[in-house]
């Protein structure tokens, strides 16, 4: 009998994370649900499974990734599997945008990916097995999180850049111990992220969408579902684009 896989889904409280966590659980898979509130994943979640084990961490905290991935092993002894999706969302103008701001999207957008893979590698090191998936955006393809092109977000926008070559970085490094690396670049998707978003926009950025329609949470949370799947066990170090064929349009 092939054991029960262990996955850590961050950003677990609300949006894709949401959506890969109940996925996940529904599929019988063990799932450490890591976000700002662990409550909070609680109450989103609606269950109090046994598979389920809620922390509270900021991914950009050293410590705090560290504690989630030890709580992880001390709870179902091994981590298998990583779905990153935790971030900030930043769409402050170039000329409005503080050093300090800039900093935090990188902080927990770029060194938290960082740091949430490093501490659950170092988990899966002895076992040579595991997958990790970390989330980019196709704002990096557009130069923009939804405002005019090219005016929005530039903090956001590079925090989400420099994922792609975090993944591949992480995919040289790790793939000699069994461990792949990989990405998921979604187009708009529905969740609180774009709440603010205007009904302009909105219809801007479904009208590029040859689909005609934005990404629901679930749509993306099962790409990264099959990417930690063993049918996804030669890809490694890619950056998939799920965005309806929104980039070539
Ligand atoms: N929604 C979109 O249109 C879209 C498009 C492209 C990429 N993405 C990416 O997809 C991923 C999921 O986005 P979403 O739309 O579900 O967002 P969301 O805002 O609905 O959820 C993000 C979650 O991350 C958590 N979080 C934020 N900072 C954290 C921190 N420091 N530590 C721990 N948890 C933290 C939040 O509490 C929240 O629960 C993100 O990486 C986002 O950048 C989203």
């Amino acid at each position: 009998m092939v054991a029960q896989r262990t996955v850590l889904v961050t950003g677990a409280a609300s949006g894709i994370g949401n959506a890969s966590a109940r996925q996940l659980l529904a599929a019988g898979y063990q799932v450490v649900a890591v976000d700002l509130d662990a409550d909070a994943v609680r109450a989103s979640l609606k269950t109090s499974r046994e598979e389920l084990e809620p922390i509270s961490a900021d991914v950009s905290r050293e410590d705090d990734c560290q504690a989630a991935a030890d709580r992880a092993i001390s709870r179902f002894g091994k981590i298998d599997a990583v779905l990153h999706w935790a971030a900030k969302h930043s769409t402050s103008y170039w000329s409005d945008l503080t050093a300090e701001e800039f900093n935090r999207i990188l902080a927990v957008n770029t060194t938290g990916s960082f740091l949430i893979a490093q501490a659950a590698a170092r988990h899966m090191l002895p076992r040579k097995f595991g997958a990790i998936v970390l989330a980019s955006s196709t704002s990096v393809i557009a130069g923009t999180t939804g405002g005019p092109a090219g005016s929005g977000g530039p903090a956001y926008v590079a925090s989400k850049a420099a994922i792609i070559g975090l993944v591949r970085s992480l995919a040289r490094a790790l793939g000699p111990s069994g461990i792949r690396v990989n990405g998921v670049s979604p187009g708009v998707t529905e969740t609180p992220m774009i709440a603010a978003y205007s009904a302009e926009n909105r219809a801007i950025q479904q009208g590029r969408v040859p689909l005609g329609r934005l990404a629901q949470a679930d749509e993306i949370a099962s790409v990264g579902g099959f990417l930690i799947s063993d049918d996804a066990r030669y890809i490694n170090g890619e950056t998939i684009i799920v965005d309806g064929g929104a980039a070539f349009g």
